[in-house]
């Protein structure tokens, strides 16, 4: 049994990691922007004591410290960085919202690392502390050459190289880090049509995070296992 914090668990693929956790019967902390209309969590917790919520915006240090805080020295085994944007409506280089990409900077990018770094003295006394955080493929350099939704494709990008940063800096420490994308799948962000149910998806990732090791991490995982380029 493991115990894991998830961020923007309240809908999407993190609350359906956070689903299947406590269903195999890990400890979950599930941290979203706004607990007091997470219906679906609170309906969780309400059967499960092993499902803690707190609020948590990734964007936000004092909440995030506020977080912190509330769990205070209780050891966290996985450290699932999951809530992201997909950015403004105009996000090509000849046409920004540029307010919209700093946003998406901020969520998708600087968010993962405050999280991180907030919650490393809880990863570091774990037997096996792992740091997952999702990515996606369109951040691939190599493996999704398009130009469409830049903004994304660069926060995710960026993100990658701070995690592979991570990895190096934390490894003396036993932290193994990587980041994983989770497929096309059915959420408000991939919108219907998309390939995976959010329950397939969280179960490949799931796996994924049950063998990440020093050894095998830096990794930019896909949802299955295998390897995607940087
Ligand atoms: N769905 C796909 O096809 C796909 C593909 C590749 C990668 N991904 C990645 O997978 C992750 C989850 O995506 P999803 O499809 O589940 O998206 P989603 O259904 O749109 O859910 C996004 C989650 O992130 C949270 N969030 C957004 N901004 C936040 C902030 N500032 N602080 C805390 N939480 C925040 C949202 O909270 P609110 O409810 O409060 O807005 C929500 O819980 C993201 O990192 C995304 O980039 C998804």
């Amino acid at each position: 049994m493991s115990t894991l914090l998830i961020t923007g668990a309240n809908r999407g693929i993190g609350f359906e990691l956070t689903r299947q956790l406590i269903a195999r019967g890990d400890q979950v902390i599930a941290t979203c922007r706004a607990p007091d209309t997470a219906e679906d969590l609170q309906a969780l917790a309400a059967a499960h004591q092993t499902l803690t919520i707190l609020p948590l915006v990734v964007t936000d240090a004092a909440s995030i410290l506020a977080a912190k805080q509330s769990i205070g020295t209780r050891v966290i085994d996985i450290l699932i960085n999951n809530a992201g944007i997909i950015g403004p409506k105009r996000q090509s280089t000849l046409d920004m919202d540029f307010d919209g990409f700093l946003e998406t900077l901020d969520v998708n990018t600087l968010g993962p690392l405050r999280v991180l770094q907030a919650f490393l003295p809880n990863l570091e006394p774990s037997v096996w502390p792992r740091a997952l955080t999702i990515t996606s493929r369109m951040g691939s350099l190599t493996a999704s050459p398009a130009t469409d939704r830049i903004a994304y494709r660069a926060s995710k990008a960026a993100l990658n190289r701070l995690m592979i940063a991570a990895a190096g800096d934390l490894k003396s420490r036993n932290i193994a880090v990587a980041v994983a994308h989770p497929g096309w799948v059915q959420t408000d962000m991939g919108g219907a049509q998309a390939a995976l149910s959010p329950s397939e998806s969280a179960r490949g990732l799931i796996e994924v995070v049950d063998h990440m090791t020093l050894s095998n991490t830096p990794r930019f995982f896909d949802h299955d296992g295998s390897t995607i380029s940087w």
